[in-house]
């Protein structure tokens, strides 16, 4: 699948708002990739499809979820909110034959990161966080440190996302909250 029938793919299976994020995602990837050394078209490709299984309806993305059980990284366990990334990355494999590992990687932890992130996937975890039409609190900040440290705005990101997550009530992720540690660990503020 090239760029062109996933940007097409994307507007398929999406509503104009979330179509209209998908290219502010890729948007933003490309201009972390190109900062970083990693190659923009794989950046672009998988940003084009994080988010092509968040509007397919719960009951059908958990059984996608269980028909591929050596995919599906225990989701069913997970919270919902986490299903999409991994039910993209599994569409992606298994029926629009996307084969490179780094682009179905970033596409399935998204929305948790993992522990070992590769570049790809802190730049499209970032660029879904910062994308344009983003206006939370502490964006801009974002935006800065990530064109200056990945791991560090991989850091800071984090911290939001699962303080946000704590204070509104709602379980944490165990794969963002390992995510979490794993960075804090690799990463030692001593060295900033
Ligand atoms: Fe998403
Ligand atoms: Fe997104």
């Amino acid at each position: 699948m090239d760029l062109k029938e996933a940007k097409a793919l994307a507007r398929s299976r999406m509503g104009d708002k979330r179509f209209e994020h998908t290219l502010n995602v890729k948007k933003m990837a490309v201009k972390m990739a190109k900062h970083y050394g990693v190659d923009p078209d794989q950046a672009a490709l998988a940003a084009l499809l994080h988010d092509t299984a968040k509007e397919m309806p719960a009951a059908r993305q958990l059984e996608l979820l269980r028909s591929h059980p050596d995919l599906a990284e225990d989701a069913e366990n997970r919270p919902a909110p986490v299903w999409h990334g991994i039910c993209a990355a599994i569409l992606a494999r298994t029926e629009w034959g996307i084969t490179d590992e780094a682009v179905l990687s970033a596409i399935g932890c998204h929305t948790t990161g993992k522990p070992g992130m590769g570049a790809l996937d802190k730049i499209i975890f970032l660029a879904d966080m910062t994308s344009a039409e983003r206006s939370w609190e502490g964006v801009e900040e974002l935006r800065r440190l990530e064109m200056v440290d990945l791991d560090e705005a991989m850091l800071s990101a984090l911290e939001q996302t699962v303080g946000y997550v704590i204070r509104s009530g709602k379980p944490v992720d165990p794969m963002s909250a390992r995510t979490y540690e794993d960075l804090k660990r690799t990463f030692a503020p001593a060295a900033r």
